[in-house]
């Protein structure tokens, strides 16, 4: 059974309903660890907690894994841009990021330069960071985030650790997921100093411990926080431990970077926006490189890029822009036409989140091959939401197909849109990708019956004549197209993920 999950807006009444049933309620019983992965990755503190604190940092050693993660370039892009500091000279070289050869400050300009770009705020400041591991949010975040399976109650240490092993087995991290989430129902209230205390029975060995561990195998880990006095867990599901750092974004900014912890998720909870910026100004002022992903949205119309009184990009590395999925066709499709027309917010250091994956929970496999591609062709977050030590042959090669992967963390970080409708259910995605004329394609059918779909290049801004078309799931080049290209029988619920590129 799906774990429920909190909802809101229109289906707040809904959630009000699940009080005290929500959190009790798991998708499955925690079974065993995987066991046995050992570290297979740069020791705790490497490539994880380097990097500087400042955007221009780092010395920037060669990129691993080609387009699919940057390595070796450096600091803290997204935040150092949205705090808007000293002027940036590394925007232009921001083309590193995408050779995977970082030069120093490159990854930081890109960020710094795309927020000054919006603002007239500028770029990054010019403190030197020192060896980083990947740019912060120059491309969207990879991970894993324990609500979707696993809900309040069932979120644990055992479960975590089983997790980032299972990282290292599946080829999860090979692929370039990178962050181990906690969500919601870690914490236990404060202590007498109002310090932040996780729970004991759930993380025995603690938190910090818990942040080696991950660390110890080259991952990073995320926790959650909402600006209230509770969490939604807290608010609408009983757990009474659940407290929030409103008025606490100091204290609880510093604990978690002593802690270890390279990600937060703030969940608006029905908190303040204007809280937003303060926990941003408190993740900054720990010197520590952290991640910072918001929801908010929580009642009535969301919060999003084009309505939202909050500058986003300003704000956060990414933000939610809609109430949450669950595993069903049909909140696919909604988070997918809720993102449609935000992508003008997106670009590195700073994305639209749909919410999580889904893939592997109940959706069948071509709806979760589906979701996974149209996830990738927004250049959304890809955090999945499933027991990743016990996925399916499908599931574990939807996540980690190199080439769809890649589509999403295109360095040039555009969020692909609609240009073409070309029948009722039918829908032509593009994404401008880093290169010459080079776009991803999403071929789309939304319906219950299967179609052929037909993109035309004028539909993709590229010229007339012969384009080379490569099919990304099939791993299959179809050889050159002019001017159009039409896949046949594109069954139900699925999508033809292209890649076209115009011949010179
Ligand atoms: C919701 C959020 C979910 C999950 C949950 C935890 O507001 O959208 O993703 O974090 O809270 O209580």
């Amino acid at each position: 059974m799906l774990m429920r999950k909190w909802l809101s807006g229109s289906r707040l009444a809904v959630a009000l309903a699940m009080i005290g049933v929500a959190c009790g309620e798991t998708s499955h019983p925690f079974e065993a660890a995987a066991g046995g992965a050992s570290s297979g990755g740069s020791g705790k503190g490497g490539a994880i907690n380097a990097g500087g604190s400042q955007a221009s940092g780092g010395g920037g050693g060669a990129g691993t894994a080609g387009a699919l993660q940057t390595s070796g370039g450096a600091g803290n892009g997204g935040m150092s841009g949205v705090a808007g500091a000293a002027a940036n000279t590394g925007g232009a070289s921001g083309g590193a990021v995408a050779a995977g050869g970082a030069t120093s400050g490159g990854a930081g300009g890109v960020a710094g330069s795309h927020a000054g770009g919006r603002t007239g705020a500028g770029g990054s400041s010019g403190s030197s960071g020192g060896a980083g591991s990947s740019a912060l949010a120059a491309t969207p975040p990879m991970g894993w985030n324990s609500w979707n399976a696993y809900g309040c109650n069932g979120l644990n240490e055992a479960v975590v650790k089983s997790m980032a092993d299972a990282f290292i087995t599946t080829g999860m991290k090979d692929a370039g997921y990178e962050y181990v989430n906690l969500d919601d129902c870690w914490m236990d209230g404060r202590d007498s100093s109002g310090k932040l205390k996780w729970n004991a029975s759930k993380f025995p060995a603690g938190i910090p411990a818990l942040a080696e561990y991950i660390h110890g195998k080259g991952l990073k880990i995320g926790i959650y926080e909402t600006p209230n006095t509770k969490t939604c867990a807290g608010l609408y599901g009983g757990y009474t431990a659940g407290v929030g750092s409103v008025g606490h974004e100091t204290t609880d900014a510093q604990t978690f970077a002593s802690w270890g912890i390279d990600y937060l998720k703030y969940d608006k909870c029905q908190g303040q926006l204007s809280a937003f910026a303060v926990m941003r100004d408190a993740l900054k002022a720990t010197g520590r490189p952290i991640f910072y992903s918001i929801n908010p949205g929580d009642q009535g119309p969301f919060c999003t890029p084009t309505n939202c009184s909050l500058n986003l990009p300003m704000t956060a590395n990414m933000w939610r822009i809609g109430f949450d999925i669950s595993a069903q066709w049909s909140e696919v499709i909604r988070l997918i036409d809720a993102n449609k027309e935000q992508y003008g917010g997106a670009g590195p250091g700073h994305w639209n989140d749909p919410d999580m994956l889904e893939v592997g929970n109940g959706l069948n496999d071509v709806e979760g091959r589906a979701h996974f591609s149209m996830w990738a062709i927004m250049a959304a977050p890809l955090i999945t939401g499933n027991d990743l030590s016990k996925m399916s042959a499908a599931t574990k090669a939807t996540l980690t197909n190199a080439e769809v992967i890649a589509v999403d963390q295109d360095p040039l970080g555009k969020q692909g849109r609609v240009v073409a409708t070309p029948g009722t259910n039918l829908e032509v995605w593009s994404k401008e990708m880093s290169g010459t004329n080079k776009r991803a394609v999403a071929l789309f059918n939304r319906g219950s019956a299967s179609a052929s779909i037909t993109v035309q290049w004028s539909q993709l801004g590229l010229p007339q004549g012969a384009a080379t078309v490569r099919d990304l799931w099939a791993a299959k080049d179809l050889g050159p197209s002019t001017g159009s290209y039409t896949a046949t029988n594109v069954a139900s619920h699925s999508v033809v993920m292209l890649e076209i590129v115009s011949s010179p």
